[in-house]
């Protein structure tokens, strides 16, 4: 399994020369708001793809009135040690993210390593999953899926690119019959794959949900729906590619495009018959924790992927069971975790020996 070994902060968000230790196992960031405990769990999710677990632009980043950042880092995986640093560059008129891993930052390497680091976040704003808007639920399910296989992103960005080019075409009206078919084909190509992999995905999670649920004796079912008039399992490329052209005309004067993944969306339901946005906020966190806790078992016992969890306040709504669950998602897979609160005794039911680190000091 990887840990992280240490940090370094150097003009990062509040921090302007910091470091820490950590354990293989349980750390803990504890302090009063605005302390800079989320900003830490920041800096680590920035080794991997993407502007970490904020997706804020890289200049806001930057400590204010520096001019760059570099975070550093000795990671650890099959004892294999990994020399990191991520840091703020200018490219033309921007600052960008650049990785470097052993003194190499070519593509490969750092593809590779992407692979070596899943991270598996939690944010405060996830405990209103059931409630929140179908594009949320959506990016969660997103997030997920990215963990464990890695080109999910490049598609996700070649089916908006596509949607994009072909909304661009038909609004100027004037497009070349062969070619606009050719973008409606590519965007059906993804929009079914993308449809492929959520559904898969779901599929797993709430097989292990429920599973944890009896586990856990708490004695109900969750099933979810997908919402998409135009989806069903037999649906083809030829049929998506077909739809796509009905809806040109009307696309062309709306913008975007009425029909795909980027309109559907996953609801919960509990036995069949009641929103889980109906459940108490607190049972409702049980099935947060739950979903962590089976997307976890999935990761590690089906894919062999072990994950680092970044836990952002996670500790809020927990009565004996979710602290129970809680815990079993921080200690019995032996995996590396992070976790923020504002008091070190929120997490006193923690048994095994956790790195406790004020960040207020
Ligand atoms: N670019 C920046 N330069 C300097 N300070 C920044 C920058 N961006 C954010 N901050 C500051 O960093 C501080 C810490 O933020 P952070 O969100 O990590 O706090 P926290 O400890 O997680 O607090 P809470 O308990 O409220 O969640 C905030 O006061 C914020 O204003
Ligand atoms: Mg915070």
């Amino acid at each position: 399994m990887g840990y992280f070994k240490n940090i370094t902060l150097s003009n990062f968000r509040n921090f302007e020369n910091f470091n820490l230790d950590f354990f293989k196992t349980c750390n803990v960031f504890y302090g009063k708001n605005g302390s800079g405990k989320t900003n830490l769990l920041e800096a680590l999710s920035l080794f991997t793809k993407g502007r970490g677990i904020r997706k804020e632009s890289i200049s806001n980043i930057i400590k204010k009135n520096s001019n760059n950042f570099i975070v550093k880092s000795d990671f650890n995986s099959f004892d294999i040690n990994y020399n990191l640093t991520v840091e703020s560059i200018q490219r033309n008129k921007r600052k960008i993210k650049s990785l470097n891993i052993n003194n190499d930052s070519s593509k490969e390497t750092i593809d590779n390593f992407y692979k070596v680091v899943p991270f598996l976040y939690f944010m405060p704003e996830n405990e209103r999953l059931f409630l929140s808007s179908p594009s949320n639920r959506r990016n969660f399910i997103d997030r997920f899926i990215f963990v464990h296989s890695h080109n999910y992103n490049n598609l996700i960005n070649n089916y908006n690119k596509n949607l994009l080019e072909r909304s661009n075409l038909i609004s100027a009206n004037q497009y070349d019959i062969t070619w606009i078919k050719k973008i409606e084909r590519n965007i059906s190509e993804y929009a079914l794959e993308i449809y492929f992999l959520r559904e898969k995905q779901t599929k797993v999670l709430v097989k292990y949900l429920n599973y944890f649920l009896g586990k856990f004796n708490i004695n109900y079912n969750v099933i979810t729906r997908l919402v998409d008039k135009n989806y069903n399992t037999n649906l083809s490329i030829d049929n998506f590619a077909n739809l796509l052209e009905q809806n040109r005309q009307e696309d062309s004067l709306l913008g975007g495009s009425k029909i795909g993944p980027h309109k559907s969306d996953y609801i919960f339901y509990v036995n069949n018959d009641f929103l889980v946005s109906q459940l108490s906020t607190g049972q409702q966190k049980t099935l947060i924790l739950l979903i962590y806790l089976s997307q976890c078992k999935y990761l590690i016992d089906d894919l062999n992927i072990q994950p680092i969890l970044l836990l952002d306040e996670i500790c809020s709504h927990l009565d004996d069971i979710n602290r129970k669950i809680l815990l079993t998602l921080v200690e019995s897979f032996n995996l590396q975790v992070f976790m923020t609160g504002t008091t070190k005794n929120l997490f006193s039911f923690l048994s095994t020996k956790t790195n406790f680190c004020n960040i207020t000091d």
